[in-house]
């Protein structure tokens, strides 16, 4: 069987000595989707910045395909979370000044895959915004610019895609139909899906489910 995609034995994180962040084993297969809740500051942001190398634990380790992210560098942290990580930050951190398709194709530069507008189109259209390719983020509602902040992050075909509360700011409708883009996308895309959120309507729509307890 090959690497998980995942694997936390465990982890501690701190800021000097406030522990905020302390869980047992995780581990995420290809195609596995998981969400991880829990109430504001139990650590989950913590949680999703120390799985894409932007924090490092205090202790315990995560390894992303196979690779321990502490025995790399920054620099190469960084090359690596571009090309095998997607992510959906809360502040989805489109760039104004470019359309819906050139922050996609942005995002498969910065990940240093071919350019391919026909692959971004082809996403694009399957969350039903391909209308707005040419359109700039400010002229999108707020759950358009969900969906294209979850394309950018499927773009360069990553490994691994997390998504930090995708739906706190989506109506019902609009908060369901996220949940089902992220949970279809990923498993099409054959990547695993980490996703952190206190929203509870969250429960029971992906696959696996755990719950930090503050430490
Ligand atoms: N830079 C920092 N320095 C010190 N403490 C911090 C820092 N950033 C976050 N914290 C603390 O870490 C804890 C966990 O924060 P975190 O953002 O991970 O929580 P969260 O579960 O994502 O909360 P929310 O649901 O509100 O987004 C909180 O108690 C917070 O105050
Ligand atoms: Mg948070």
């Amino acid at each position: 069987m090959s690497a998980p995609v995942l694997d936390i034995p465990s982890l501690e994180f701190a800021y000097g000595e406030h522990v905020v962040l302390r869980m047992g084993d995780l581990a995420l297969q290809a195609g596995d989707a998981c969400a991880v809740l829990g109430p504001s500051g139990c650590g989950k942001t913590t949680l999703l910045h120390l799985v894409a190398g932007l924090l490092r634990p205090t202790q315990g380790s995560v390894t992303v395909c196979g690779q321990r992210l502490a025995d790399l560098d920054h620099a190469a942290c960084d090359r690596f979370r571009g090309r095998h990580l997607g992510i959906i930050f809360q502040r989805l951190h489109l760039l104004p000044a470019l359309s819906v398709l050139d922050n996609l194709l942005l995002a498969q530069h910065l990940a240093r895959v071919p350019r391919d507008a026909n692959a971004a189109r082809v996403l694009l259209t399957e969350l039903g915004i391909e209308a707005l390719a040419r359109a700039k983020p400010s002229m999108l509602s707020q759950g358009q610019a969900q969906r294209v902040a979850i394309a950018r992050a499927l773009v360069h075909r990553p490994r691994l895609l997390l998504a930090d509360e995708p739906t706190s700011s989506l109506d019902e409708a609009n908060a369901q139909r996220a949940i089902e883009l992220l949970r279809a996308q990923a498993a099409s895309a054959g990547a695993a899906l980490l996703v952190v959120t206190h929203d509870q309507r969250i429960r029971g729509q992906l696959g696996r489910e755990l719950t930090l307890a503050p430490p």
